[in-house]
């Protein structure tokens, strides 16, 4: 098939990236990369930092190019925005409502802070790129999805309707809902882990902190519908891992960070939920050429090859001096291998 891109992916910093990025870079040729570091990325020299950390971590002969995006706050510049992507040093901007998840508590505290930022995305067709849940306490954590569409992404859709717009890694009925219903500026990313596990995988038989992360997996009726959402052949829906590794330590703890790190054995992930659904056919759709056609970028001519050969996933993955991760699938078989970039001749 078609070489796939990853559209939201976490790659972090230092010894992390360095030991995380080529699991991303060898199945991909492209990936959004996201800004939530400590501090978030929010200017252009910020961005162009990161962007070369990232080139110098990376196995150049894997042939993959990072994609930068701006982490938006209450202060964030629309001039400043604006320069980095004409530029070509942002692709997109990202609201993070402040404190919903890893490194955002310099999120965004309402919209209205932004409504500068959102004009002017909107006039230069800059893509907004939104983790979609409300971080008020008092409405129910599997709930926050739902409760954002009414309360947040309705009214960017009515106060900005030519704003090209990503609702990331939707985990509901009604975000899949909501984007079959936008107009062809919105489009979302799912993940392999959402298509894979409700949420009982987290209390399988005690408390499963490495099927934790943010939005929460929720009930099978939502992980159908995203399974659906995914192999309709719909150009709304495209791939994007979330894949965000934590050391073992800081997932299995009294407060466990929220993460699911699955880039190894992503695109094996996917392939495993294509042929359940039999859609292998649109598998090439979803992880190469909607994601491209939204952002308005070539698709990737390079090919890869997946052969049906099993593959046992590892229960941890060495990340070196930082200690281990353990990946999505740990200690499974998946039915499809990746192996490797089709040779050109
Ligand atoms: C992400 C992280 O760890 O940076 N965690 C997650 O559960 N997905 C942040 C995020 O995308 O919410
Ligand atoms: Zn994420």
């Amino acid at each position: 098939m078609r070489r796939p891109d990853d559209w939201h992916v976490h790659l972090r910093d230092g010894a992390m990236l360095a030991a995380v990025v080529n699991h991303t870079a060898r199945q991909f040729a492209r990936a959004i990369v996201m800004p939530n570091l400590a501090p978030p990325v929010t200017t252009v020299a910020a961005a162009r930092a990161y962007r070369a950390r990232i080139e110098a971590a990376v196995d150049t002969a894997l042939g993959f190019t990072p994609l930068m995006i701006c982490y938006l706050t209450d202060h964030s510049d629309p001039d400043e925005i604006e320069r980095g992507f004409a530029e070509g040093v942002f692709t997109a901007c990202k609201l993070y409502p402040a404190h919903a998840t890893t490194n955002s508590a310099h999120g965004v505290s309402d919209i209205g802070a932004i409504s500068a930022v959102l004009a002017r995305m909107e006039r230069i067709g800059m893509p907004l790129l939104l983790h979609g849940e409300v971080t008020d306490p008092t409405i129910d954590i599997f709930d926050r999805e739902a409760v954002f569409i009414e309360r947040v992404y309705a009214r960017i859709q009515a106060d900005f309707p030519g704003l090209r717009s990503v609702f990331e890694h939707i985990t509901t009925v009604e975000a899949v809902a909501f984007v079959e219903n936008s107009g062809p500026l919105v489009a979302a990313t799912i993940t392999p882990h959402h298509l894979r596990i409700n949420r009982n995988a987290m209390f399988d038989g005690g408390i499963r902190p490495h099927a934790y992360c943010l939005p929460v997996a929720k009930r099978e009726r939502h992980r159908l519908a995203l399974r659906r959402a995914a192999v309709s052949g719909s150009p709304k829906f495209f791939l994007g891992t979330d894949s965000a590794p934590h050391i073992i330590a800081a997932k299995e703890s009294a407060c466990g960070c929220a993460g699911i790190f699955n880039a190894p054995f992503a695109i094996e992930s996917y392939a495993a939920t294509f042929e359940e659904e039999g859609a292998i056919d649109r598998l090439e759709g979803f992880a190469a050429e909607h994601g491209p056609r939204f952002y308005g970028l070539p698709l990737n001519e390079e090919r890869i090859v997946l052969e049906r050969d099993p593959i046992d996933v590892p229960t941890t993955i060495d990340v070196g001096a930082a200690g281990a991760v353990v990946p999505f699938h740990a200690g499974e078989r998946l039915q499809w291998r990746y192996a490797g970039i089709a040779s050109s001749d």
